[in-house]
């Protein structure tokens, strides 16, 4: 019972106005929507209803312990979510709204707690997709959205990846086409007494000092059990979760040339076994692993493009029936910082240092 509704917002004509009058219409009626947004497929409920953001943590299998990002089209609305508007936010939602940057604000009184999982900030976003910029606009209401996967699984970059984990639970995904920058957004604390990032994602912390040069990279993990979900509570929005593949993976770092030589060796070792290997690579490894009977996922050459191909990646592998799946490491330049974030997640504590 889960329809689904393409949308090519290149050809804006009377159906697609038709097809997000429709979608806005459930979101006003409390329903769930899964729409397309630049960086993955999100989850959306009315965020000003906490009936209606429920229900998301319901189709996720979610705790609630786990606060939502509030999306929206138009810079006034920020206004209705937070308490106040300090300047740095301005002259960030200036160089980077729309897109793939998340803030967090003092949330203002309007703010369900099951938002924010009782925090007193709140996670806000402005979408850059055209699709998810019609919805919000239409809907006329903020829309607050997780990444539109079963929870702890890799976000979902197509709407197949979402159909494949949320059928019979969402009754509509707009189907807007691959996103294109294929990581989260970055996600920046502006509550912090230095802002902070808490999550690295789509803008880079170059980009971002380059607005406020005080921006700091991500603090390293506390030492708070990362399956702990009892005891999350104490710290909501500070749960390290691993959203993986529900293959095992394995990550390899080091040199470019020490990796492939590791990574090889045990694909021979797992293939004398009888398992059946996959291994997420870069177009500059496709030499080196092309007779070595492992079913290969090259994710590109630029770290623009293999983020864009990371989570299809690891879900091609995945539904390839691999028992396992072998990745390597990238620059941490650039968005490479959210692709290391997001293999380090997929691989949990599997990390061979070579
Ligand atoms: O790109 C994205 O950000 C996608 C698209 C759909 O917008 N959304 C997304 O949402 O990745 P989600 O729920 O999968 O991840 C959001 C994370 C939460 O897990 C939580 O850690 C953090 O944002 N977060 C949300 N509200 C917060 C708050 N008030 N304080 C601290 N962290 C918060
Ligand atoms: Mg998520």
């Amino acid at each position: 019972e889960t329809q689904i509704i393409k949308l090519d917002p290149n050809r804006p004509d009377e159906q697609y106005t038709q097809h997000i009058a429709y979608a806005a219409q459930l979101l006003r009626a409390g329903e769930l929507v899964v729409f397309p947004t630049e960086t993955v497929y999100g989850l959306g409920a009315n965020a000003l209803d906490a009936q209606a953001a429920e229900q998301i943590f319901i189709a996720k299998g979610r705790p609630l312990s786990d606060p939502l990002i509030v999306h929206i089209a138009d810079e006034h609305e920020l206004e209705n979510i937070v308490s106040v508007v300090p300047a740095t936010a301005r002259k960030l939602a200036a160089a980077f709204w729309p897109g793939p940057l998340t803030m967090i604000l003092p949330a203002g009184p309007r703010v369900p707690a099951l938002i924010t999982s009782g925090l007193p900030n709140v996670a806000v976003r402005m979408p850059g997709h055209p699709v998810a910029q019609a919805l919000i606009r239409t809907a006329g209401i903020p829309i607050a959205a997780p990444s539109a996967n079963r929870f702890m699984h890799v976000s979902p970059t197509t709407a197949q990846h979402v159909y494949v984990d949320l059928k019979g639970r969402v009754p509509l995904i707009l189907d807007g086409g691959p996103c294109t920058v294929g990581v989260e957004s970055t996600i920046l604390d502006l509550c912090a007494e230095v802002p902070t990032i808490l999550r690295p994602g789509g803008i880079s912390l170059e980009a971002l000092r380059s607005i406020l040069p005080q921006v700091q990279p991500p603090q390293p993990r506390q030492t708070q059990d990362e399956e702990d979900f009892t005891h999350a509570q104490a710290a909501p929005g500070q749960m390290h979760i691993h959203y993986s593949p529900s293959v095992p993976a394995y990550l390899f770092e080091g040199s470019v040339a020490a990796m492939r030589q590791a990574m090889l060796a045990e694909l021979q070792t797992r293939k004398a076994r009888g398992e059946l290997v996959g291994v997420l690579i870069a177009d500059e490894d496709l030499n080196a692993f092309q007779d070595s009977g492992a079913i290969i996922y090259s994710l590109g050459r630029t770290p623009e493009q293999i983020a864009t191909h990371l989570f299809a990646g690891l879900r091609t592998l995945e539904e390839a029936s691999a028992n396992v799946i072998l990745c390597r490491t990238f620059t941490e330049q650039g968005l490479g910082l959210a692709i290391r974030d997001r293999l380090l997640k997929a691989a949990g504590s599997k990390v061979t240092k070579v």
